[in-house]
């Protein structure tokens, strides 16, 4: 009976990680890339970074915010500026949202960071509201120079 609960667990996780994955490239790879790596100086590099954004507070609240409403403006992504806007996507369901940040903190099947944004974050932002676009990015700005964004 253990073993059939452990199977149904392992089950569980791992198509947790599918969903993930292909909710990733249905809503986000046009942009970040198939495989979340970005576009030097045009679109930024996922992988690796949303866990490490993500494992702090503010860090997760930025996020669900730049994700659910959009963000544009200037920043800077592996020491590269890019001058973007990423429209947000509040039409997807936030337990899905949670799966493709789940995904994208699980590289490459691995848990390679801790990450903090859960799904009362996600509810939060939506709960907030529509935030201007230049606002979470004047925010990232604060974040990146804080330390918190690398
Ligand atoms: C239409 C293109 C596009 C799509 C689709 C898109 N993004 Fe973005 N995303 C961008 C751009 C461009 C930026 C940088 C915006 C700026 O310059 O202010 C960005 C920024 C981000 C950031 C902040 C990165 C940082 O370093 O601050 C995160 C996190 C993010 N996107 C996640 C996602 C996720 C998750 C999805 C899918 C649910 C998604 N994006 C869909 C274009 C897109």
């Amino acid at each position: 009976m253990k073993y059939l609960a452990f199977l149904a667990a392992l089950f569980a996780a791992s198509s947790a990680f599918a969903d993930g994955q292909a909710s990733y490239l249905k809503h986000c790879s046009l942009c970040h890339q198939a495989d979340a790596q970005g576009i030097p100086g045009t679109f930024p590099r996922l992988m690796g970074r949303v866990g490490q954004i993500g494992s702090s507070a503010d860090g997760a609240a930025f996020m669900a915010q730049a994700i659910l409403w959009g963000m544009s403006g200037t920043i800077t992504v592996d020491e590269v500026p890019l001058t973007g806007v990423m429209p947000g996507v509040p039409h997807v369901p936030d337990e899905e949202i949670l799966s493709i940040v789940e995904y994208l903190a699980t590289e490459g099947g691995t848990v390679k960071n801790t990450t903090v944004l859960n799904l009362e974050t996600i509810k939060a932002a939506r709960a907030a509201g529509r935030i201007p676009q230049a606002t979470t990015n004047a925010r990232r700005h604060e974040l990146f120079a804080a330390g918190v964004i690398k």
